[in-house]
């Protein structure tokens, strides 16, 4: 009996026959032969249909196989120098387990609308396989970072009774007879699981409504945020810092072959080793300026701002202490000028804008009441929060990383909606 393979192990198959159970990604006939590009998941090898070796109906099948077809091949494994695996398979048997007809999403070019109509299909073409696993690989790695570096997972609601980033981008929903709101951060539960655990993070799904179409901005996004009893702003950004060098070395070793079929320029990636620049909100201003840049220090950074930033240094930048007027009410004050927030931004090149957001929490309970009123916040689902300033409050602080941010980054894409399997956008919610 041949072996059932996955076609990413067909080198240590050479010379032996293999079965391999996938779809035809595409086909190309001349003659006495048909070359079927054959893809598994793990990955698409050329299998080679020759008339005089087959069965007459095998050849016929393979004439017949419409592109996404299922079939069950089995045939023989011999090297093939212009194959980026190296080998190709030569076809004994094709069982075909399923006909498929006028595939929509055919080799020519297709719109993004399309496309996007149609991302459960689109899935599965070479780019998108290759986004998906450097994505896959992040999120590995993000995890590995923090299980290695004893933190604790603690896994944070989706159901919350508050906002943490602002009443503007709240997702409402019934919950029974009350309001619910969905998550837009794990952070405040981490400040409190930091409290009990002292190293946490959690890893999840979180929600903004995002009224503004970017190409930065989903409504639903995955966020990874560490939370650190006894650490201050400094401690955040030597963290953050580790953190993201270590993400990048890993997909660096894990994934090139991915990022060349993708067209990264690797170099950029190459260079994010820590430390990273760090420079504060008034500096980068001062940047701007410089620029010629119409910036009113106290306004938060666009877009435009954040790349022309970014575009000064070579590696991703830390900017620090925003006037805390732009920021979260949890922000604790610098304590050298109380109109600055001990917060910081990470930024990554090339124009991805802000990757990380984080910072050191206020952690006095009188200084936490009159921020929540300054910013019109009800006190009442606070309490709990409130509390952890009540009974052994410490200084803490934390961040979380957008993945899908980071995945546009790492994979050089213009926009996040490749980013994630299903991406929820302003004006999508389909498939
Ligand atoms: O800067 P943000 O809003 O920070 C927080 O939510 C903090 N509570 C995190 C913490 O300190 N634990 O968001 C953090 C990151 C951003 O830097 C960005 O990467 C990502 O989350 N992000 C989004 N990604 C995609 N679409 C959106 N609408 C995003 N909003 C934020
Ligand atoms: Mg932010």
């Amino acid at each position: 009996m041949a072996d059932k393979i996955r076609i990413s192990d067909v080198a240590k198959f050479d010379g032996q026959e293999v079965v391999v159970e996938g779809w035809l990604y595409n086909k190309r006939s001349s003659g006495k032969l048909h070359f079927l590009q054959v893809r598994d998941g793990s990955a698409t090898i050329q299998c080679v249909v020759f008339q005089g070796e087959v069965e007459p109906s095998v050849f016929e099948d393979a004439a017949e196989l419409g592109q996404e077809s299922a079939i069950r091949l089995r045939g023989i494994v011999r090297e093939d120098a212009r194959s980026p695996l190296g080998f190709e398979i030569g076809v004994i048997d094709i069982e075909v387990v399923h006909q498929s007809e006028s595939y929509p999403i055919t080799p020519k070019e297709h719109g993004t609308a399309f496309l996007m109509d149609n991302r459960h299909l689109w899935l599965r073409s070479a780019r998108q396989q290759a986004i998906m696993k450097v994505r896959s690989t992040i999120v590995k790695a993000c995890r590995d970072y923090f299980d290695s570096n004893d933190f604790l997972l603690v896994d944070a609601p989706i159901f919350t009774p508050a906002s943490c980033e602002g009443t503007s981008t709240l997702f409402e929903t019934d919950y029974f007879d009350e309001k619910a709101y969905l998550t837009q951060s794990g952070q405040l539960y981490m400040e409190a699981a930091a409290m009990a655990f002292g190293k946490v993070y959690c890893f999840g799904p979180t929600f903004r409504a995002e009224k503004s179409k970017t190409r930065r901005h989903l409504t639903e996004f995955w966020m990874i945020e560490p939370e650190v009893a006894y650490m201050d702003l400094q401690g955040d950004m030597d963290l953050a810092e580790d953190f993201i060098s270590f993400v990048v070395q890993r997909v660096l070793e894990e994934r090139r072959t991915e990022l060349e079929s993708l067209e990264r320029d690797i170099a950029p990636l190459e260079r994010t080793l820590k430390p990273f620049p760090r420079i504060s909100y008034s500096e980068a201003h001062e940047m701007l300026k410089a620029e010629g840049i119409a910036h009113t220090w106290g306004d938060d950074f666009g877009a435009e701002d954040e790349t022309v930033l970014a575009n000064k240094f070579d590696r991703p930048v830390i900017v620090h202490r925003y006037p805390a007027a732009c920021k979260a009410f949890y922000m604790k004050a610098d304590p050298e000028n109380e109109k600055l927030a001990l917060c910081m931004d990470v930024l990554a090149p090339e124009g991805y804008g802000e990757i990380i957001g984080g910072g050191q929490r206020e952690d006095d309970l009188n200084t936490l009441q009159e921020k929540l009123s300054e910013h019109g916040l009800d006190a009442a689902p606070f309490e709990w929060f409130l509390d952890l300033r009540r009974y052994g409050s410490v200084p803490h602080a934390g961040f979380g990383l957008g993945i899908e941010r980071t995945v546009a980054w790492l994979c050089g894409l213009p926009h996040v909606r490749e980013t994630i399997a299903f991406p929820r956008l302003l004006q999508r919610l389909y498939p």
